[in-house]
């Protein structure tokens, strides 16, 4: 499908080791039918070679500011009007300074300086140069100026030193631009808001009880809802995610008490709310100041306490707000979701099939059958995550007709 079709795209490329990268990122979006031009930086062309980025993308790579034979003047004004969405992968921590403070040495910066289209940049260095202060300052500077980050990821770097620093990888950087381009108007002015991953539920300061939850499915709802226009507030619990889309606003929380504590605020304000948190049922009736010692027993009985259930809370006081459930059963799955929608106030159950191995916790692919309390519903096949959360919202959003 090509995705990106007669789509505008100018690839701006800095001096890292990740710029190998870079060609088969324009490979990608080549081929889902975006026009791209390359501008490098001059410490780029260390990396990967023009000839490269001008064979792949089919136009003479921009690096100077005037070409080199022709002595022709490159308009960084032009470029930056033609293009409809900049993205600079990698950007190394001297170009993300160099943007934040408008240093318009190159003509990367430029067209960035010129650009009026949306721009995304790919972060990519070593993991101290990454912490350092001053790039932590210049991410935050570029993120109020509106620049998009495409978060680095964790990982073996070229120092071979582990941490963060990695750029993502050109399918993710793909799929952010897609998400991008996929936006849409269906739920702007609506207030959404999703609760996600699993609850830990202390015991001591050290230990929890907690479960397999990835929180992928509420992100991606979380995402697809803000590519629709919504105002998204995404609940979660203790997850190592990442949320793409910088308009969703995020509230961390640990225990199933702090996660209703959050959504009743969040709830308040909300048209729906939907509830893809697994949140545990029991939590230990104290936890212990200081971490128990195992001299001290031989075993232990651990007294548990119901956890409040938020989805029948919310239930209570939900008026017009539509609300949105999961369900995950081993057995009568269909009965059981339909009790539980009713039980708590639900006008739509998501029911998790357990049947298939493409479903459930952390897999990138799920499927689902959607039942809604008119009685209606549908079975859809095992699909990504991100596109069974497009399946929730094109079902949510005939509440609102
Ligand atoms: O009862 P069960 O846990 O199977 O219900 C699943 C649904 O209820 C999910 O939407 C889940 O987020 C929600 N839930 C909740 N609070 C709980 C337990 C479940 O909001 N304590």
């Amino acid at each position: 499908m090509q995705s990106l079709k007669g789509k505008h795209i100018v690839l701006g490329i800095s001096g890292g080791i990740a710029a190998y990268k870079s060609a088969y990122l324009l490979r990608l979006f080549i081929k889902a039918g975006a026009e791209v031009q390359v501008v490098i930086t001059p410490n780029g062309k260390e990396f990967i070679t023009p000839a490269t980025l001008a064979a792949l993308s089919g136009k003479p790579v921009v690096s100077e500011f005037f070409a080199a034979n022709t002595g022709e003047w490159h308009s960084h004004v032009d470029l930056g009007l033609w293009s409809d969405l900049m993205v600079i992968a990698p950007a190394t921590a001297s170009t993300i300074g160099k943007m934040a403070n408008g240093v318009a040495d190159n003509m990367l910066i430029t067209t960035y300086l010129s650009a009026k289209s949306h721009v995304m940049i790919a972060p990519a260095m070593d993991l101290d140069m990454w912490a350092h202060p001053s790039t932590q300052r210049n991410i935050s500077t570029l993120q109020k100026d509106g620049v998009e980050i495409i978060m680095p990821s964790s990982g073996e770097l070229a120092s071979h030193l582990v941490g963060k620093g990695r750029m993502q990888e050109p399918d993710e950087i793909l799929r952010r631009v897609e998400l991008y381009f996929s936006q849409k108007e269906s739920l702007k002015g609506k207030k959404i808001l999703v609760t996600a991953g699993p609850t830990y539920e202390n015991i001591d300061p050290v230990r929890f009880i907690g479960n397999y939850s990835s929180g992928k499915m509420g992100f991606a709802i979380a995402e697809e809802a803000a590519a629709r226009g919504a105002d998204v507030t995404l609940v979660t619990g203790p997850v190592s995610l990442d949320t793409a889309c910088q308009s969703i606003r995020r509230i961390d929380v640990r225990s199933a008490r702090q996660m209703l504590d959050a959504a009743e605020i969040a709830f308040e304000e909300c048209d729906a709310a939907i509830l893809s948190a697994a949140v545990a049922d029991y939590a230990p009736e104290e936890c212990h100041d200081s971490k128990i010692k195992r001299e001290k027993t031989d075993g232990m009985i651990l007294k548990l306490v119901k956890n409040p259930d938020i989805a029948a809370t919310l239930g209570a006081k939900k008026k017009d707000k539509v609300l949105v459930g999961f369900a995950l059963e081993t057995d009568h799955e269909h009965d059981n979701a339909v009790e539980k929608m009713k039980k708590k106030s639900f006008d739509m159950i998501v029911l998790n099939s357990l049947q298939n191995p493409l479903a459930g916790f952390n897999k990138d692919t799920n499927q689902v059958c959607i039942i809604k309390k008119d009685g209606s519903e549908t079975e859809y096949p095992a699909k990504s995550k991100r596109e069974v959360a497009s399946d929730i919202l094109d079902n949510l959003e005939d509440f609102f007709k």
